[in-house]
């Protein structure tokens, strides 16, 4: 079942290629730049009756959804909160018609995601699940539905669901935008044609899997990591250091880069690794200057940058480059990045990739 790979989680990030074409397939119309989602039912009138959008999840899905958040707020009017399902289930929220509620889960059944969306329904709010189990929990509950498509993922570690979450957040994001007017068909053409274009940059991205093994390998004995972004890359930041601690078992931490002046520069000393996620995007230059002041403690900086960046070199110590894309895309491909990187760690360290010790792949208790 595992394909020759040595473990599911290294069969599931190298599935990304397939699981993220099997997300978009048939989803997207190239020529008209619209999105094809006939399980969305939500017609013009729904769609101008939400005033908010809360998006639910935990975990790995909730970074899914905060990248969602950018998504939706740049592509529509429409106001989104991204909230904890543990925090969600017990807040003083006020939902009612005229909330979305989108739950995120790839399997389905969170006993926390679980209970919030039935909270929500309770109180009147429509919700739209998002999962990767056809028939699970959150899927049956929900009022609109949509399937991931990736296949059953079985490591802990949640890989090519989040990449196709964000995916489909993105999807969403396009269809809300396009019902409200709000997208000009040229601009939905392009962002289509980069979707379209992901999978083979993922493929690209796979083929560098040997340098990134090299760094995992000169870093393996490192006591604790920083991840920093900014913008898009600030939830993968977070992502990055969950995948870390959760496999690894090393202590690492997900930090907005212009926050750290705000406390956690005090721990930025000599030689602590920091990953810095430096993509092409609006904040590009504000995340240089971040990493400068990084760089200024004496820190090890590793900067994920795009392979047309020709700047980045002189600033960092070692630089992964990532297929040129837009940015919304490199997110995606920067994951990939940070889930080979911990995987190498996990297994120089020893650790057991595909069932990290506390820990279960679907968390049905409180
Ligand atoms: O099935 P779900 O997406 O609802 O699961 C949520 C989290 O339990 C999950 O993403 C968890 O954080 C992963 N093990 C992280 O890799």
């Amino acid at each position: 079942e595992k394909s020759g790979y040595e473990n599911y989680m290294l069969k599931e990030i190298h599935e990304q290629p397939k699981s993220l074409r099997d997300a978009i397939a048939g989803r997207l119309n190239e020529l008209t730049g619209e999105v094809v989602m006939p399980e969305l039912t939500l017609t013009k009138a729904d769609i101008d009756d939400i005033k908010r959008i809360v998006i639910v999840a935990c975990g790995t899905s909730y970074h899914a959804g905060l990248i969602g958040k950018y998504a939706i707020e740049s592509m529509t009017d429409i106001p989104v909160s991204v909230e904890i399902g543990s925090e969600f289930r017990y807040s003083a929220n006020r939902l009612g018609h005229e909330t979305l509620v989108i739950a995120l889960s790839q399997s389905g059944e969170t006993a926390d995601t679980i209970a919030a969306v039935k909270g929500s329904i309770k109180k009147g709010a429509r919700v739209l699940a998002i999962t990767n189990v056809v028939g699970s929990t959150v899927s049956r509950e929900a009022n609109y539905s949509i399937y991931m498509r990736c296949g059953p993922e079985i490591g802990v570690a949640a890989t090519k669901t989040f990449t196709s979450q964000i995916v489909i957040m993105y999807m969403v994001a396009l269809y809300l935008g396009t019902m409200k007017g709000m997208l000009g068909a040229e601009q939905n053409i392009r962002m289509v044609a980069e979707l379209k274009a992901l999978p083979n940059k993922v493929q690209r991205l796979l083929e560098n899997e040997r340098y990134i093994m090299g760094l995992a390998s000169l870093f393996r004995n490192a006591g604790q990591f920083f991840f920093v972004g900014r913008n898009l890359n600030y939830p993968i930041a977070l992502e990055g250091a969950l995948k870390l601690k959760e496999i690894s078992y090393i202590i690492s931490e997900g930090y907005a880069a212009g926050e750290l002046k705000h406390g956690p520069l005090a721990l930025i000393t000599t030689n602590i690794p920091v990953i810095a996620i430096a993509t092409q995007c609006a904040t590009y230059h504000k995340m240089v200057s971040n990493i400068k002041e990084i760089k200024a403690r004496d820190a090890s900086v590793i900067a994920i940058a795009s392979e047309s960046d020709g700047l980045i070199d002189q600033l960092v110590d070692f630089v992964v480059r990532i297929p040129d894309s837009n940015e919304y895309i490199a997110p995606i491909l920067s994951t990939i990045v940070l889930q080979l990187f911990a995987y190498y760690i996990a297994v120089f360290r020893g650790c057991p990739v595909d069932k990290p010790r506390n820990l279960a792949k679907s968390v049905t208790v409180e």
